[in-house]
């Protein structure tokens, strides 16, 4: 594995690898299994498999975690390596965000809903990350998860609008035994917290078996994810949503292949977030 630490030395690994179909996978590191299983599709359906680590500081608020944000290079590093990734580029804020940097991109109405009413300017932020790395990478498919539902949503309107000639593949949610989704911020949890934070893939479970058994009116299921949430002191619910992918709006009723359902709570400082997906996010 080839770790780069500027984009000349990038530039330079991807041109002495030759004219192969390059795949990647944008991350923040301290990877998880649900970061792995994105590595490993990466490596599986492309000949160059190419991750980046940046702890990108433009998709986090000013009260956001940026400083704190749990951090592991050598540990990421060891571990894609044994996932026989071919380049790692790992930049720094000065390689990314050279000054003066004025070069924005905004995916409009899809940054402002969800997670956006809390995290404004977020979106902004992954969006013109992931626009720069694909620059740089310049890849065929690109790996995301599930998990960050709303991000794939953004990054697939940004694809079309600007015509990327690249392909966006989203898997599905890793999670433990317990059912938590794995996230790099669960490592802020303490044990209560953590088992407190299960009410919140709890709360998708009920809206899932209701919709198996027939339920498909949207407030109806929202309602019901908002009490499952609510029922657990320990969290504080930013947002539930049952909503249709081409704009996040509610409709009165779900559809099937199109809708979203996606919450957000805090634990004590901490921002978790989950969905139930009826549909595909790739393109
Ligand atoms: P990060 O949070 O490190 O996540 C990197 C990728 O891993 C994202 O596509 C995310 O959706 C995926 N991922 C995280 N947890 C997952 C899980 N439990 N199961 C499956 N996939 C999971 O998302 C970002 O970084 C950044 O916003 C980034 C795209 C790198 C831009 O800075």
């Amino acid at each position: 594995m080839k770790a780069c630490r500027t984009i000349a030395s990038l530039r330079r690994a991807l041109a002495a690898a030759g004219d192969r179909p390059v795949g990647f996978v944008p991350t923040m590191g301290f990877l998880h299994e649900g970061h792995l299983s994105l590595v490993r599709a990466c490596r599986k359906e492309n000949e160059l498999a190419v991750v980046s680590i940046y702890v990108n500081p433009a998709q986090f608020g000013p009260a956001e975690d940026l400083q704190r944000y749990p951090r592991d290079p050598e540990h990421d590093s060891a571990l894609l390596k044994k996932e026989g990734v071919d380049i790692l580029f790992m930049p720094g804020d000065t390689e990314m965000y050279a000054p003066p940097f004025r070069t924005w991109v905004d995916v409009r109405e899809l940054d402002s809903k969800l997670c956006g009413r809390s995290r404004p300017g977020h979106f902004r932020g992954v969006a013109t990350v992931v626009l720069k790395l694909f620059n740089l990478v310049q890849p065929q498919r690109a790996y995301f998860g599930q998990k960050d539902a709303q991000q794939a949503l953004v990054l697939r309107q940004m694809v079309r609008d600007l015509g990327l000639p690249v392909r966006l593949r989203v898997l599905p949610i890793v999670r433990d035994a317990d059912g938590l989704a794995l996230s790099s911020r669960n490592v802020y949890l303490s044990s209560a917290e953590r088992r407190a934070a299960l009410a919140l893939p709890r709360s998708l479970e009920l809206a899932k078996a209701m919709i198996r058994e027939g339920e498909a009116r949207s407030r109806a299921l929202r309602k019901a994810v908002e009490a499952a949430i609510a029922a657990e002191p320990l969290l504080a619910l930013d947002y539930v949503a049952v909503v249709r992918l081409q704009d996040l709006e509610e409709a009165p009723r779900i559809e099937a292949g199109n809708t979203l359902i996606a919450a957000a709570v805090r634990v004590g400082k901490t921002r978790l977030i989950d969905n139930l997906l009826l549909g595909d996010l790739s393109c």
